[in-house]
């Protein structure tokens, strides 16, 4: 049907008769000469259609915007040269141009930018911009190279299924009702997880797989309900033998899709110094701010706010310190203020070293009296090593809660004031404590997933204290966005049944759960581990994107919906009875 692609005609072309397909990107009649730019998925190329070629003339004088055609003509050198497009110095000369399609009633022109419902519901459309055409190729190119060095390493591309059994990650199941099963259902997998752990038990020594994800939980910017991670697992491994081999990997990866060089080594940290000095797991890198402890300034004080968290050994009082702060109006503190507490702040305080050295804050009163001969205000200006011009954020309370909220407004604040660097910012985050106390469940919740080993190679010294326990897992992280994260494995079946005992999980429900992986784990299970990557997340990188939305061909809106196909919807009553589904209620955009 075609001879060439429209945005590849070269040099080489010249003289040549060529057969080009696409659609028509712009016409412009120029007395007397109508020119469309056709543009293929390789780019656009100027179409001329001369008068004394009537045919010609005629169907080129009605060609109508992104109407689909075929072209037949003879490439030759253009006069007006236009340097903005690769083939701007090439046309071809049409003998016949064909109406393939029409193009009726577009709902925005692709030279829009169009609204993100609209965007959604015409994805196709959308798609057909050359910015989506730009992200989609650079997710295949990312997914190609993932695949090459996998594949010339030895790593086993094996598919696990899509219709099983719940593997807790820390959101809720897409369900699957059985037909043939009444009242049973299928989980959608969370991850590949256990099927991995499986396949090291089964001996196939190193996997991965480019693996479709399904969480319902709260989407975000960065979140998709279904998703895709490049899953891996080793056999006979320690925490550094995956994390150098998948180091390489994604250095080598960016270089060639991105053309990004990542520092090397990446350099690493444990949760804990994370949280301190930047009030993530996912530290940004690229804003040079650090949290400061001002315990030791505020010990002493009246201000109990301050001095209760600071004697405190879960408490922690820390400043933020904003370079030039000290311009900062009442409303924007006011608003600094509402962002901290969208984090946990129950309140945030702020003191000002002005240039003219007066010192204003806040709190003023319970922090300008005397200590030992110094004033509470200057000791913090001190300990934060404050300049004159600068402000702090001061947030006291509980280790975790202030750490997040501070790290929060460093975030914040760096993104408003334009102290994110341009530059590329990977690091490890390792030593994650293995469980998290949730106040509402009143129990213990593994922070990454239950199969995560501790790092007490010993289930009485773990039950003893789990509070303080510490796991093998890791992230990896680059400007800030989780990109991967990983663990070494529990293999064997007492330590596993520990952890599920400590995570409130009984003896029957972990065998109705987890039998399988129990009973795997005694018939020789290697010690093993691996690490989970999420695709979208790469593509979003190294694609420049702040919107997941964007590379992903056909995603869903932040309500989990695809405006085009109108999924979810109801179904009829017949097709429920088959799945001996009863609906109770209906409520929302289906009802
Ligand atoms: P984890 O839950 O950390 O680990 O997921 C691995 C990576 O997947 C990406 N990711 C997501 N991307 C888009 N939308 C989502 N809703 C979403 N959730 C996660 C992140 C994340 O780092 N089984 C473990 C891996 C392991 O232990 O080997 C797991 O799934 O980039």
């Amino acid at each position: 049907m075609r001879s060439h692609y429209c945005g590849l005609i070269g040099q080489a072309e010249v003289g040549q008769r060529v057969t080009l397909c696409g659609w028509a990107d712009a016409r412009r009649d120029h007395g007397g000469v109508v020119f469309v730019d056709l543009r293929d998925h390789e780019g656009i190329v100027q179409i001329v259609a001369d008068p004394d070629n009537d045919q010609v003339f005629k169907v080129a004088s009605k060609v109508g915007y992104e109407d689909c055609l075929r072209v037949i003509g003879t490439v030759r050198v253009r006069s007006n040269i236009n340097e903005k497009i690769p083939t701007g110095h090439y046309e071809v000369v049409a003998e016949s141009i064909e109406l393939l399609n029409a193009a009726r009633d577009l709902p925005f022109a692709l030279h829009e930018n169009p609204n993100e419902e609209m965007r959604l519901k015409y994805r196709y459309l959308d798609l057909r911009r050359p910015e989506m055409q730009k992200l989609m190729r650079t997710r295949i190119k990312l997914v190609q190279a993932l695949r090459r060095w996998l594949d010339a390493r030895g790593f086993q591309d094996i598919e696990t299924p899509i219709l099983t059994k719940a593997t807790p990650e820390g959101a809720r199941d897409y369900l699957v009702p059985s037909r043939v099963h009444a009242g049973q259902f299928y989980a959608l997998p969370q991850s590949p997880q256990l099927f991995k752990q499986l396949l090291m038990i089964a001996g196939f020594d190193r996997y991965y797989q480019i693996a479709r994800c399904f969480r319902d939980e709260d989407l975000r910017a960065d979140r998709q309900p279904e998703f895709t991670q490049l899953d891996m697992e080793f056999a006979f491994v320690e925490e550094r033998d995956v994390q150098d081999t998948v180091e390489a990997m994604i250095r080598e990866v960016f270089r060639e899709v991105g053309g990004i060089e990542l520092a090397d080594p990446f350099p690493r940290m444990t949760w804990h110094e994370a949280m301190r000095c930047y009030g993530s797991d996912k530290p940004d890198l690229r804003i040079e701010s650090e949290l400061v402890d001002v315990a030791d300034a505020v010990k002493h004080i009246e201000f109990k706010v301050f001095s209760d968290p600071a004697n405190d050994p879960d408490g922690r009082v820390a400043a933020l310190r904003v370079p030039g702060g000290a311009d900062l109006s009442r409303k924007q503190l006011d608003g600094y203020a509402a962002h901290a507490a969208k984090f946990g702040a129950k309140g945030l305080v702020w003191l000002k070293y002005g240039h003219d050295g007066m010192i204003t804050s806040s709190a003023l009163k319970h922090l300008s009296g005397d200590e030992g001969g110094e004033s509470v205000a200057s000791r913090l200006i001190v300990a934060a090593q404050m300049a004159q011009g600068d402000l702090i954020f001061i947030g006291a309370g509980k280790w975790t809660t202030v750490s997040t909220f501070m790290g929060a407004l460093r975030l914040k604040v760096a993104q408003d004031r334009g102290l994110v660097s341009q530059s590329w910012k990977p690091l490890w985050v390792t030593d994650f404590p293995m469980f998290e106390y949730d106040e509402t469940e009143q129990r213990y919740v593994a922070l990454h997933h239950p199969f995560t080993a501790p790092k007490v190679d010993d289930a009485e010294a773990l039950g003893a204290d789990p509070a303080h326990a510490v796991s093998r897992g890791y992230d990896m992280v680059l400007n800030g966005a989780e990109i991967g994260g990983g663990s070494i494995r529990i293999h064997r079946p007492e330590m596993q049944s520990a952890v599920f005992r400590l995570l409130g999980i009984g003896e029957a429900e972990a065998r109705a759960k987890f039998g399988f992986l129990l009973d795997a784990l005694k018939m020789g299970a290697p010690p093993h581990g691996g690490i989970a990557f999420g695709i979208d997340r790469l593509a979003m990188l190294i694609g420049g994107t702040e919107a997941i939305r964007d590379v992903i061909a056909f995603p869903k809106t932040t309500s989990a919906q695809d405006l085009m196909t109108d999924a979810p919807s109801p179904i009829d009553a017949r097709q429920l009875a088959e799945l001996h589904v009863q609906v109770m209620q209906r409520t929302g955009p289906g009802g």
